[in-house]
């Protein structure tokens, strides 16, 4: 069976303190009303994440994770911070690719590869992100623009390393606006991404990735994105910012 994950991206939120209390309480929560499968993942910003693996570490069923990495090892790179960083910090996922990178800081899929391959290489794994514009929805390259992010950011991957990988779908237009994919758009798009993984690689591995959907999920409409048979799972920026509200996106996951 597929792993299923939620994960809660942060963005630029959260003081130390504030994160420490939302973690406290998420962490709380789960224990107390949360017996599903789904591994819950908490993605802050960089400067958290020591202090809040330590605190996660009692409770397997959470985990720690980036929001981006460089893609070097290690050097000569002001303001940079390595994979091998992020594992000493007790990060097991990085996110690659956020559209918000890729908007913002010009972040293209060959340099998303390089993240990707540098993210393996110490041994964490990437939850890359894929999705289309508004645009480009609207006068139909969606598919195209899908396949060319995974194609370009993934398939350069050997079969054990795409394995390890995590994609998460999002629409650039369902990204902080509210408006979520419908169930159908969104089955439809994860469905599209697993068979590009088939054949590219084998039915098997195809069946076996983790594919979430980000992009306004929040604790009603969660249930019925989850129920579609290739959603396994959420990446959630808004409403991971408070404890009820997260934490009933988990619920949502048997
Ligand atoms: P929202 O849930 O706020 O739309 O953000 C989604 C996202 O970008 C998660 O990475």
């Amino acid at each position: 069976m597929r792993k299923k994950i939620i994960a809660g991206n942060w963005k630029m939120n959260k003081t130390l303190e504030e994160g420490m209390g939302l973690v406290s309480e998420v962490s709380n929560m789960l224990k107390d009303e949360y017996t599903g499968s789904a591994e819950v993942v908490i993605i802050p910003p960089f400067t958290h994440i020591n202090s809040i693996s330590k605190l996660i570490a009692e409770n397997p069923r959470l985990k720690s994770g980036a929001q981006n990495c460089s893609n070097h090892k290690s050097g000569a790179y002001t303001g940079e911070v390595s994979a091998d960083m992020l594992k000493s910090c007790g990060a097991t996922y990085v996110i690659i690719g956020h559209s918000e990178r890729r908007q913002y800081f010009n972040e293209h899929n060959d340099w998303l590869a390089k993240k990707v391959d540098a993210v393996l290489l110490a041994g964490l794994n990437p939850i890359y992100c894929c999705g289309e514009t508004l645009e480009e929805r609207e006068i139909n390259t969606h598919f195209n623009v899908l396949h060319t992010q995974i194609r370009e950011g993934l398939f350069h991957l050997s079969a054990s390393d795409m394995k390890k990988v995590v994609i998460a779908y999002e629409p650039v237009w369902a990204i902080g606006t509210g408006k979520t994919a419908s169930t159908e758009q969104a089955q439809e798009i994860h469905a599209f991404i697993r068979s590009l993984i088939a054949e590219k690689y084998d039915a098997d591995i195809a069946q076996s990735i983790t594919i979430q959907y980000g992009g306004s999920v929040k604790a009603d409409n969660a249930a019925e994105l989850f129920r579609s048979p290739d959603i396994d799972g959420a990446l959630v920026g808004g409403a991971a910012l408070q404890s009820r509200s997260f934490v009933d996106i988990v619920k949502a996951m048997a």
